[in-house]
């Protein structure tokens, strides 16, 4: 059976300007045409309607970085799924390592996150991935699932098998210290193993989970080709033509 769809995602962060944002993807969108990988890029919340505009009749995707799960109400400074929606928006990655530390985002937060993006029609990217202390201690892979079993509590299978998961190693993130492709490759296998256990043979075999933590242009090719990793999420090489552009291009 052949693989999934292999997504290389970026995940800018708090990098770039909206002028400087399509500017970038004004650039990327003629490098990337006729990937084999579907290419998304994570901006931040500002730079979404000029790279939404700008990637129209490509095929780059678009995905925020975070989302508030009500539809609308007194929630100063959060934006809803529907703004999202409405601007083109097809991904939320959600449970990045980065808002849980920050910006005190729980499990049950990031469940209801889940929901309300599926419910607006949009995909999650579901963020998981042990800190040091947790890998050193052994509890990544109890750790790992106990995050993922609350994210998806009330998702059918139906809706499971369009999700995205990025196993993030907190250690490995915006580092340069790479998880090898075995450590990545183990865990992303404990995730999908998960997936069976929860939903049945058919979602685990569909669902998307992506590596994330230092990968760049060098050993993305290496730990796309492992069985259960199906891409990246891209931090700081996102940020760099030539460097995202070759993890696109991995398999060329
Ligand atoms: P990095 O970030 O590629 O810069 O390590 C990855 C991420 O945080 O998604």
């Amino acid at each position: 059976m052949s693989k999934r769809v292999i997504m290389a995602a970026g995940n800018w962060k708090m990098n770039k300007t909206p002028k400087e944002a399509v500017e970038f993807v004004n650039s990327l969108k003629g490098l990337v045409a006729g990937s084999k990988s579907e290419v998304v890029v994570g901006v931040p919340f500002v730079c979404i309607p000029g790279v939404a505009e700008a990637v129209k009749g490509s095929n780059i995707k678009v995905a925020a970085q975070n989302v508030h799960w009500e539809a609308s109400g007194a929630y100063t400074g959060e934006v809803s799924c529907a703004m999202l929606k409405e601007l083109g928006v097809d991904y939320v990655i959600i449970g990045h390592s980065e808002r849980r530390e920050y910006f005190g985002e729980t499990n049950e937060m990031i469940n209801k996150k889940a929901r309300a993006i599926l419910d607006a029609g949009m995909t999650p990217i579901i963020c998981c991935g042990e800190s040091l202390t947790q890998r050193e201690q052994g509890v990544t892979a109890e750790h790992v699932r106990y995050q993922i079993k609350v994210a998806l509590l009330g998702i059918s299978a139906e809706e499971a098998s369009r999700l995205v998961i990025a196993y993030e190693p907190i250690w490995a993130i915006g580092t340069g210290k790479t998880a090898t492709n075995e450590q990545a490759e183990e865990v992303c296998g404990i995730i999908r193993q998960l997936i069976r256990e929860l939903y049945n043979d058919d979602v685990a075999e569909k669902i998307r989970i992506l590596y994330g933590g230092s990968v760049n242009a060098g050993n993305a090719k290496a730990l796309f080709e492992m069985p259960n990793i199906d891409g990246g999420l891209v931090g700081g090489a996102s940020l760099k033509l030539d460097a995202f552009e070759q993890i696109v291009k991995h398999d060329a």
